[in-house]
């Protein structure tokens, strides 16, 4: 089923699958079925709740954009079981390695929208999410590349409607250009504070973050990972 949304939507340059899925991932995602939110539970052209998201009796709602391996997505979820997780990332292999061990663990407060999130970030109801993860996201170092990054001006925009107020975006990144581009970003947008004091503030991971994949690489690697929150306010 093709979603219909007012906004012209950027093709998506990354993977969605790798090498072949595995006979155990395949059937993860068909044991796992619980977890995937299908695009044709969706109504076309409608503001729509996701009807089993939301049947999760809970007040605070995150939302995990690229989770890959799902390091954060699954701690975050087992330290807080009475928060709802939704985490979106195209990639199925990733995708099946997160739901063997949400299967494993029991875990009952994790949906999973298996695609761009671009898809669907405008269905949500104003003021959903308490927080937005984006964790290492693509950076598309070129400037001839740079229309391929997931964070632009319209999509801050989406990001800002579905975002309660006073509600936290956090963002992890190893690339200085990605560094830069974060904070021209949010500073073409007037309805977010960048909430840093002091070096550490994005130096050192947020205490509600945990160690992912990509973080552990730039730290082999040799490049120094920085966070970035901002927070929600009134636009101005
Ligand atoms: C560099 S990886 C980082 C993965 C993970 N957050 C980590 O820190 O290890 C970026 C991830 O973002 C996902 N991604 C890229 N564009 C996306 C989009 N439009 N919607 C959802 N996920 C996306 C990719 O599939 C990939 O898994």
């Amino acid at each position: 089923m093709i979603l219909e949304t007012s906004k012209k939507i950027n093709r998506f340059y990354g993977r969605r699958k790798g090498r072949r899925l595995s006979k155990s991932n395949l059937l993860a995602l068909k044991e796992g079925s619980k977890y995937i939110i299908n695009s044709t539970d969706l109504p076309l052209n409608t503001k729509i709740i996701l009807k089993n998201l939301f049947e999760f009796k809970t007040k605070k709602v995150v939302l995990e954009i690229g989770f890959g391996g799902g390091e954060n997505l699954l701690n975050s979820a087992k330290m807080n079981p009475d928060i709802l997780y939704l985490g979106a990332d195209p990639f199925l292999n990733t995708n099946a390695k997160l739901i063997k061990e949400l299967l494993n663990n029991n875990i009952t407060n994790v949906k999973i929208w298996p695609d761009d999130i671009r898809k669907i970030i405008d269905l949500f109801p104003k003021n959903t999410f308490s927080e937005i993860k984006i964790l290492f996201p693509d950076p598309w170092p070129k400037l001839k590349h740079k229309d391929r990054r997931l964070i632009q001006n319209d999509f801050l925009i989406s990001l800002y409607n579905i975002l309660k107020l006073q509600g936290i975006i956090t963002l992890g990144t190893d690339h200085f250009i990605m560094k830069s581009w974060i904070l021209e970003i949010f500073q073409n947008h007037s309805g977010f504070q960048w909430i840093a004091e002091k070096a550490s503030d994005w130096r050192i991971r947020p205490g509600d973050c945990f160690a992912t994949k990509y973080e552990q690489k730039s730290i082999i690697e040799n490049r120094k990972p920085n966070w970035f929150v901002f927070e929600k306010k009134y636009r101005i």
